[in-house]
């Protein structure tokens, strides 16, 4: 064979192998950026029901990645467990009719309740005058630990309303749920989830309420996202109670899961948490400060004092 012909048969081959070549690499190049995309996901919220600001999803990341979040959601379980079941215990926060009592709640209300909902009772402020909960409304209560909030509501809106408490801790729900047998109620129940994913469909209620819990959850744009989903659009309102920051949180309190259980190292900065709130589609009318709650140990007290921690009631509107 010529030379020249030599040359055009190797480009031939060279020609024809190529896109072969192409393939047997495609599977490791498709496997990295498969990967790249994945660990992606699992930094960003999947549920977001509104575009997520870039801002938004590194606050969330960056509280994710820094605080070990099984570890905290057994701390949690244990914590609650034992208030459920053990409420005469001593704990690092004030639980209790006393506390209902000093933080506004109506003893006329507390009085028509199951007491001892109210004995385990660990919220963290009172915002049902900012609720404004009207006969007939449905309201879903997240993180209703032994019910006595949620019983409450059920007092408020009557029957044809109803109440739904959600709650991840057994002991908590089975309280809960066996109150509601002893009497004889039939406008509420409580049910098992956590509460950044909601078994809920769309503009399912009218009153979303929670007292000392989105402090606790790592991913709080998530739990934001899913209360704007279930709230009926422009008559919908969140009412809450919670535990947020005057200034961002250092790593070592964010990163002690103890600090999280206990209520401190989850606050949020208290602009980004209004930030949180709004972006799927709520706007706060009222915010308010209850001075009222205290933080009983030295290090929460310690980080009160260092990074003005403290407990707020707000209400806002579904948009
Ligand atoms: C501080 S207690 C408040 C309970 C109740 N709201 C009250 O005022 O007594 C927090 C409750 O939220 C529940 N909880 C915390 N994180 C949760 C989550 N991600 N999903 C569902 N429940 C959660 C705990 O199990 C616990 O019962």
């Amino acid at each position: 064979m010529r030379p020249q012909n030599i040359s055009l048969l190797c480009g031939l081959v060279t020609l024809l192998f190529f896109p072969v070549q192409l393939l047997i690499q495609a599977p490791d190049n498709v496997l990295s950026y498969r990967n790249i995309i994945e660990s992606f996901e699992n930094c960003i919220p999947k549920n977001n029901q509104v575009e997520t600001k870039k801002e938004d999803t590194m606050v969330a990341t960056t509280i994710q990645q820094q605080v070990d979040t099984a570890d905290l959601e057994q701390k949690v379980k244990t914590m609650y467990r034992d208030v459920a079941l053990e409420p005469e215990k001593e704990y690092h926060f004030e639980m209790g009719r006393p506390l209902a009592e000093k933080l506004g709640y109506n003893p006329d209300d507390l009085d028509h309740i199951p007491a001892a909902s109210i004995e385990s009772f660990a919220g963290v402020g009172y915002f049902f005058d900012l609720a404004g909960i009207k006969e007939g409304e449905k309201i879903l209560d997240l993180g209703s630990g032994s019910g006595m909030d949620a019983f409450i509501a059920a007092l408020k809106t009557g029957r044809p309303g109803y109440v739904t408490g959600i709650d991840m801790t057994d002991e908590q729900l089975e309280k809960a749920n066996r109150l509601v047998e002893d009497f004889n109620l039939n406008n509420i129940t409580f049910v098992k989830g956590k509460i950044e994913q909601l078994d809920f469909e769309d503009a399912t209620f009218d009153v979303v309420i929670s007292n000392g819990v989105i402090n606790l959850c790592p991913d709080k744009a998530k739990v934001f996202n899913e209360i704007a989903r279930v709230l009926k659009p422009e008559t919908g309102r969140l009412a809450l109670a919670d535990i947020v920051s005057r200034e961002q949180l250092p790593e070592n309190i964010v990163c002690n899961s103890t600090l999280w259980a206990s209520c401190i190292g989850g606050a949020a900065q208290e602009d980004n948490y209004k930030i949180l709130i709004e972006k799927p589609g709520m706007q706060v009318i009222n915010i308010k400060r209850n001075t009222k709650y205290e933080f009983i140990s030295k290090s929460a007290r310690g980080a009160s004092d260092k990074y003005g921690v403290k407990s707020i009631s707000l209400v806002a509107q579904r948009l």
